[in-house]
């Protein structure tokens, strides 16, 4: 019998719905090749939901979120929104869907296989063979802490971990280290901050009652940021909260190449959700050039979540030997270099495993 899924797609906005329309066909090949049967649904999302519904997250889209098995997002916000307060914009939306989800760990692999070391801004001998896990924490911490007050003479933002939240995004690294080196770097700024204090002190408790054979080290946040660009084979998995989670995540994007290339899944909670880390790219929406890698790639760690490792791994390979055969969307290419469009590299993406399918 053939497993069935059902997925809620957020295509967002900007080049939110041309990429997810990329991931939704990849996804379709797959179905066809591995007995999978998908029900998608879309629903509005950001701002496009704003101007419809006056809302960033829909009652309608949320409730379809909580009861759909995967949720694969777009991409939210544009120049549009930007004159929005705070609370009223699509990033909010984002905020309200994760933590009405509940998904606290983010997961954010950057890795550099030899073949592609030369798509990054680093020299490839420095970053061949990266292959990092960003585990960020996603539903706490300074985008959460309340208070929150925007005055016209001061501002105010709190940053603030519960030792149970800190407990559990550690045991999520610990579980990924496991399968991996058995490396975690907690990344902190226990310096300055009480919080990374806390973070510090209960990192290591869960570490030495619970994962013995894990070998965690600290890094301060500054610090990591330096070593990412000095010498990132040296990392493994990343521990760390969701302010420094954010930034670190893009940084270590440039060691890929390009934002266009990272997927991320966001875990723990009711419905997992998978988004690409880059954003909507308001300037080349709706020109067909944006680079749909990630949000397939997202789809990709969807499979994984179900226990479709067979069908993720080849939406991977799929995807690793079209950009290995030198196919670049903007974001890739120098300027002699020349460009493939979105619904190009989706094509080849697809025929791809379709052809494998066959020869198979
Ligand atoms: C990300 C994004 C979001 C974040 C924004 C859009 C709220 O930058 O997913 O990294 O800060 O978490
Ligand atoms: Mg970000």
């Amino acid at each position: 019998m053939k497993s069935s899924y059902s997925i809620v797609l957020l295509p967002g906005d900007g080049i939110g719905p041309e990429v997810t329309a990329g991931a939704r066909s990849v996804l379709e090949s797959v179905a066809s090749r591995f007995e999978l049967a998908f029900d998608f649904r879309e629903f509005d999302f950001g701002g496009i939901a704003i101007d419809r519904w006056g809302t960033p997250l829909p009652e309608a889209t949320l409730s379809a979120c909580m009861s759909a098995q995967g949720v694969l997002m777009g991409a939210i916000g544009g120049p549009r929104w930007d004159a929005l307060k705070g609370e009223d914009r699509p990033e909010a939306g984002l905020l309200a869907l994760r933590a009405g989800l509940g998904v606290f760990a983010n997961l954010r692999p950057v890795s550099v296989p030899p073949s592609l070391a030369h798509l990054s801004v680093l020299p490839p001998a420095k970053v061949e063979g990266v292959d990092i896990l960003v585990v960020r924490e996603l539903t706490g911490g300074i985008y959460f802490g309340k208070p929150r007050i925007l005055e016209a003479d001061y501002a105010l933002d709190t940053m603030r971990y519960t030792v149970a939240e800190i407990e559990r995004i550690t045991r999520v690294a610990c579980r990924w280290a496991e399968s991996r080196s058995g490396r975690v770097t907690s990344v902190d700024k226990a310096n300055v901050l009480a919080v990374s204090r806390l973070w510090r002190e209960t990192a290591s408790r869960i570490v030495r009652d619970e994962f013995p054979g894990v070998q965690l080290d600290h890094m301060y946040v500054d610090n990591a940021a330096m070593q990412l660009v000095l010498n990132p084979r040296q990392f493994d998995v990343i521990l760390t909260g969701n302010l420094f989670g954010d930034i670190l995540s893009d940084l270590a994007s440039t060691l890929a190449g390009s934002l266009g290339l990272l997927p991320s899944a966001c875990l723990g909670g009711v419905t997992p959700l998978f988004e690409p880390v880059h954003g909507s790219a308001p300037d080349i929406v709706g020109r067909n050039q944006a680079n749909p890698v990630a949000a397939i790639l997202s789809a990709a760690m969807m499979l994984d979540e179900w226990g479709q490792n067979e069908a993720a791994q080849s939406v991977r390979d799929a995807v690793e030997f079209v950009l290995e055969s030198g196919l670049k969307t903007a974001d890739l290419a120098t300027e002699e270099e020349e460009t493939t469009s979105t619904s190009a590299f989706v094509t080849q993406v697809v025929n791809h495993i379709e052809r494998v399918s066959i020869t198979n």
